[in-house]
């Protein structure tokens, strides 16, 4: 199935809390077709919905997210940050989000986002969840900055799409999308150009922007030939 135009970011970050449950609800009602999470381990092997390597940002607790068993992460409020509203949402397994992205009948964009060093065994978890929990019928793919990541998830489940993540567009960018069999290059916004979007597509790939909130970026990003923006404000560039 052919990807949306419009991908919520984090579920819907600008509307409420990063990868919880609540903001894959409110994606959907702002009308997303699909999303995009966070997923990484705990120190137990649980893979969850989690951005960042250190809880205090998002959640109450604080440290290393990688020396905390699941039964801990699950103990902490991961919406009060946001707004009283959200109080008490509780980190989600990716399990949980899968399945409850499927029931909202949306598609997701897994992102792969291993703490330092673990790279290869979150990837192999992640599949391993995805292969046990998302039964297919909706746009999917993994994403990852990490090439190790991307290199397990095209051994482990060639059949998966994989977007290729790169925030500067180093040397070798397109060459390495294409060696890892990437379905999509997923590049940061401010730095593709159309020269880039163009080289994408005659490679016979797929050009999707994050993070895009402001509707004259879109705008300038869709003229250009961009396919898919990935949004903190899914009800904003649905609107235009
Ligand atoms: O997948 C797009 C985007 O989420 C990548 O950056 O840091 O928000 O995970 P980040
Ligand atoms: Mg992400």
């Amino acid at each position: 199935m052919d990807f949306p135009k419009i991908v919520g970011h984090r579920g819907a970050a600008a509307l409420a809390p990063e990868n919880t449950l609540a903001g894959f609800r409110k994606a959907a009602e702002a009308g997303a077709q699909m999303v995009e999470l966070d997923a990484k381990l705990s120190a137990d092997g649980i893979v969850i919905c989690h951005h960042d390597n250190e809880l205090g940002r998002t959640s109450d607790g604080k440290g290393l997210v990688a020396v905390q068993d699941f039964a801990a992460l699950r103990a902490l409020d991961a919406g009060g940050w946001f707004g009283p509203s959200f109080k008490g949402e509780r980190i989600p397994t990716l399990a949980e989000a899968l399945a409850l992205i499927a029931e909202l009948g949306m598609g997701v964009n897994v992102e792969i986002k291993p703490c330092p060093g673990r790279e290869r065994e979150t990837a192999a978890a992640t599949v391993k969840v995805v292969r046990d929990h998302w039964k297919g019928s909706f746009p999917f793919q993994f994403s990852s900055f990490k090439l190790a990541a991307l290199e397990v998830a095209l051994e482990q489940a060639p059949d998966l799409p994989r977007g290729y993540l790169t925030d500067d567009f180093a040397e070798g960018w397109l060459e390495t999308a294409q060696r890892l069999q990437a379905v999509s290059v997923n590049g940061n916004f401010r730095r593709y150009t159309k020269q880039r979007i163009d080289a994408v597509h005659a490679a016979g790939m797929k050009a999707l922007a994050y993070t895009v909130n402001e509707p004259a970026d879109a705008a300038r990003l869709l003229a250009d030939g961009m396919d898919i923006l990935v949004t903190d404000c899914p009800d904003r560039l649905l609107a235009l």
